[in-house]
């Protein structure tokens, strides 16, 4: 008899690649312990042709090129698209020189793909792990809202409240660029487990960590060097840190290996409408009202904890 506790977990992930989104996807890409459903493009740090594209040469680097891939949303659900190539470059994955993917895009949008994967699988059964801005998830509310209650948990990286924000002094990225699709998913009742900036602010990817990888001596870690390298460039400027912060595969491990992560289930809701404050994620850490809790918001990580998981499964691919 198999206990189910030995049997995968099905995700869907749902990201704007970006080197952060690509790390994140190699680690869940080396895992036995996630049955990738289907990997979901939305537009954010840059536009939807380069994020879908991007997650096709994610997959055959790692050497999967039996996972689906769809195409999503081309911009956000009420407001006009920002993104970030001031961070992320041209490409969104610049650092490395990788070859144009050969997998196709399957004809599916992703937002179709998305609630009928959640009709069709059995309830509690998907999680949904968010590395950009929940547009492609708040459609798929807005379209079939009784998915809500099948979802098993959304993990999401968005989202700042010690740190403030990283687009304005409010607003972290992927909940700025679109708040009303972020109000949305807070708003479902869908289980939320949330890595704000309080958590990836203190991952950072150091000399000795990336030298570490380097070590490893793959194509995939050259590839991860090079794209951290070009990655991090802009945060050590602006923070005056070894090395940027590493946001988005905290997704992937805290599914891997919750014990490295702790937080506390608070309220939390999005300002969609103030001109000085749009994105912003207002969390109640310290329990001041009665609103009722919504999120697990995570705080803190053993960094060296995560940095091994990291190092073990890229050792994989
Ligand atoms: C988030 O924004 C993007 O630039 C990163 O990929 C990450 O998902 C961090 O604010
Ligand atoms: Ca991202």
């Amino acid at each position: 008899m198999t206990d189910d506790s030995d049997m995968p977990m099905k995700v869907i992930i749902d990201t704007d690649p970006g080197q952060d989104d690509a790390v994140a996807l190699l680690l869940a890409l080396a895992s036995e312990k996630l049955e990738i459903l289907g990997i979901t493009a939305v537009a954010g740090n840059v536009p939807l042709e380069l994020t879908e594209k991007n997650v096709r040469i994610i997959c055959e680097l790692a050497g999967k090129l039996d996972v689906r891939v769809f195409a999503g949303a081309k911009s956000p659900m009420k407001k006009t698209l920002v993104t970030a190539e001031n961070v992320h470059g041209k490409t969104g994955l610049d650092g490395p020189d990788l070859p144009e993917p050969v997998m196709s895009l399957q004809p599916q949008h992703a937002v179709d793909f998305i609630v009928e994967t959640v009709l069709n699988e059995p309830a509690g059964d998907v999680t949904l792990c968010t590395l950009g801005p929940l547009t492609n998830i708040g459609l798929a509310l807005q379209q079939a809202p009784q998915i809500a209650d099948r979802i098993q948990q959304i993990v999401m990286m968005g989202g700042g409240f010690f740190e403030g924000g990283n687009i304005t002094p409010a607003a972290e990225f992927n909940i700025f660029v679109d708040p009303d699709a972020a109000s949305d998913v807070f708003q479902s009742g869908i289980p939320i487990v949330m890595m704000p900036l309080d958590v990836t602010h203190k991952l950072l990817t150091t000399k000795k960590r990336l030298k570490r990888i380097k070590k490893l001596k793959t194509p995939v870690a050259k590839a991860v060097v090079e794209m951290l390298e070009f990655f991090e460039r802009y945060d050590e400027g602006k923070y005056g840190t070894d090395g940027g912060p590493l946001h988005d595969p905290t997704v992937i491990a805290w599914l891997l290996q919750p014990e490295l992560f702790s937080g506390r289930y608070c309220n939390v809701e999005i300002e969609k409408d103030s001109s000085l404050t749009c994105g912003m994620t207002v969390v109640d850490w310290w329990q001041v009202t009665d609103r009722s809790h919504n999120a697990l918001v995570i705080r803190d990580v053993n960094g060296d904890g995560f940095f091994d998981l990291l190092q073990e499964h890229l050792a994989r691919l």
